[in-house]
């Protein structure tokens, strides 16, 4: 969800071509417009932007080709303002003077917007990120400097955000941060900065990490780092970024929601080696267990894995979690939080609002902050007190995969060590991936194409398998365009049930031990005229009342949740392809959500 990145250089060079292939590398964000400003030494400002995709805008733009020595580029996913060129980010002041833009939401934008066209600013769209331009320039005419002029500027804009902005005068770029990604990085003759660490790591390893609070003044010979409350400049440690980066290309897969199912063995492997040297588990395992009230706290996929971590936590642990999505742990839980309370935020980004929002509330409530996420570097991975990684790598496609999987394998490790039960246990789950993988993505690719046709279907689960429903559902309606609903398979017969006709599919994920019970279910649909397909261990029985079987590896029960998530994402996958849509970036969809 929109990405920003500048950078500033000691000479002119065709500074657009470094601008669009970090655009290139913030576009798995989520976007619909691209735009490019570059200042040369003359002072002149060249901007191009346009509504579409990033190779077709820059292209029929020139962008590659636009000289200069600073250049800001931005990838807009729109909120304040329709898709159109006019919205499309940077933006100039009122006399091209200045040119800058954001990433994020500046909540008090409309009214701010009405003070700036009644002041007699030309505001030429309807996006908040003008706002940020107009404030600073507001500020410049009243007499402040730059770095006054944006401090002031930080005070007057509401919400969380980061800000990027430069003027034609001083070959300098200024960048603030507000409860947005934004990382500086120190190249040879060079500085730049981004909503995100892996972009920028192709042009330097040398980083800075910022703070919410603070602007960063950007030369071609360093960066300097100043609070935005005092002014004051604060002694930060350039960092040598150490960590691997992986290439953000498919690997010979047709797209990257692939490689990144196809991806899971490995990166569980890693996950369990590196859970095995790491001190921050037992921390948030000690953290864990001696609070009074514990509760797992996602959006979206990160929140069924905290559902499946909650039973996790019951079912191995013996201990209560409570999993909850942000905005009802704000609404349902913060007010009864004290001290003796822990909340493990989940969130494969760590960067997304909702999350964040509730992790600022109970910071306020003095509760013990966990986090558990993939990108390094993320807010979220700062703001808590002990933080464990997903270990992914790279996650480009918008639907979650690999995050997923190790998110439920974490849950699965942290209940196991709080148990004091063997964690070895879990080192047969990349094998039994791969063996998921290899042999349930044909007969899933064959069950995506029955259900191609169908705009409307269910998916149910029962305790253990529930998450998993939900899961699955999730991942079709997102990237199928059609209506799935997960569900508690129980829950069916108390209303649903009316939507069965002749084939309407139901997908019932029944965990080993289950099958009995869920055969009741399976009939309840199958004699109304509804089709059955199971995603279950291999069982003869089981598979005579059902139309469809997706039989994943025998393991222990445990670890079925696991494996039924691999055909849930191979049939979503394939069912996307079959309906000739594109699974890697779905219609209306970010990767990464900094916006309420
Ligand atoms: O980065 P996060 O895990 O916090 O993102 C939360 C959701 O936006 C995310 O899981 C979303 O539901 C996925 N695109 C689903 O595949």
């Amino acid at each position: 969800m929109c990405g920003i990145f500048g950078i500033v250089a000691d000479r002119e060079s065709d500074i657009g071509d470094i601008l669009v292939e970090a655009g290139k590398r913030l576009a798995y964000r989520g976007y619909d417009s691209v735009g490019s400003a570059v200042v040369g030494a003359d002072g002149a400002i060249d901007l191009r932007k346009d509504v579409g995709k990033i190779d077709a805008v820059s292209e029929a733009l020139g962008m590659r080709r636009m000289r200069g020595l600073r250049g800001i580029a931005q990838l807009r996913w729109a909120t304040f303002g329709a898709p159109s060129r006019a919205n499309a980010q940077p933006h100039l002041d009122c006399d091209g003077d200045l040119v800058g833009a954001h990433n994020g939401n500046v909540v008090n934008h409309v009214m701010l917007r009405r003070r700036f066209v009644e002041a007699g600013h030309t505001v030429r769209g309807d996006n908040d990120g003008e706002s940020c331009v107009h404030a600073v320039e507001a500020h410049l005419d009243a007499g402040a400097d730059m770095v006054e002029a944006i401090r002031r500027a930080y005070a007057d804009l509401d919400g969380d955000y980061a800000f990027v902005i430069t003027g034609r005068g001083e070959n300098v770029l200024y960048a603030i941060k507000k409860g947005s990604g934004l990382v500086a990085g120190i190249g040879d003759g060079f500085t730049c900065v981004s909503s995100d660490l892996p972009s920028l790591l192709p042009l330097t390893r040398d980083i800075v990490r910022l703070q919410d609070g603070e602007i960063v003044v950007l030369r071609p010979d360093g960066v300097e780092v100043r609070r935005v409350d005092t002014g004051a400049v604060v002694a930060r440690e350039v960092e040598a970024y150490a960590g691997a980066m992986d290439a953000a290309e498919k690997g010979g897969y047709a797209h990257f929601m692939l490689k990144e199912i196809h991806e899971q063995p490995k990166v569980a492997a890693e996950l369990l080696h590196l859970l095995r040297d790491s001190a921050d588990v037992h921390r948030v395992v000690d953290i864990m267990r001696s609070a009074d009230r514990l509760y797992f706290v996602g959006c979206g996929t990160s929140y069924h894995a905290c559902l499946l971590g909650a039973y996790y936590w019951n079912q191995i642990a013996g201990r209560l979690a409570i999993p909850m999505l942000p905005g009802q742990f704000i609404e349902q839980a913060s007010a009864s939080l004290d001290p003796r309370a822990a909340v493990l935020f989940v969130s494969q980004s760590g960067e997304t609002k909702d999350v964040l929002s509730a992790l600022n509330v109970a910071r306020d409530k003095a509760v013990r902050l966990l986090g558990m996420c993939n990108v390094i570097g993320s807010t979220l991975m700062h703001v808590t007190e002990a933080y464990l990684p997903l270990a992914c790598g790279y996650e480009i496609s918008v639907p979650a995969t690999k995050t997923f999987m190790n998110q439920a394998l974490l849950f699965h490790y942290l209940a196991r060590a709080v148990a004091g039960k063997d964690v070895a246990a879990l080192d047969a789950v990349p094998d039994l991936l791969e063996r998921a993988i290899a042999e349930t993505e044909a007969p899933a690719e064959a069950v995506a194409r029955r259900l191609a046709g169908w705009d409307s279907l269910y998916y149910l689960g029962y305790g253990l398998t529930e998450a998993i429903a939900l899961e699955g559902a999730l991942k079709l309606k997102e990237i199928t365009y059609a209506h799935c609903e997960g569900m508690f398979s129980s829950e069916f017969k108390h209303g649903p049930l009316s939507a069965v006709f002749d084939g309407f599919p139901v997908v019932f994920f029944t965990a080993p031990g289950d099958e009995a019970m869920m055969t009741n279910h399976v009939h309840e649909v199958t004699c109304r005229g509804g089709h059955a397909i199971a995603v279950a261990e291999d069982h003869a029985e089981f598979r005579q009342n059902v139309g469809a079987y997706l039989a994943v590896p025998r393991s222990d029960r445990m670890l079925f949740p696991l494996l039924a998530t691999v055909p849930a994402q191979l049939v979503a996958y394939h069912m996307s392809l079959a309906r000739g849509l594109d699974p890697d970036f779905p219609r209306n969809l970010s990767k990464t959500l900094t916006v309420d």
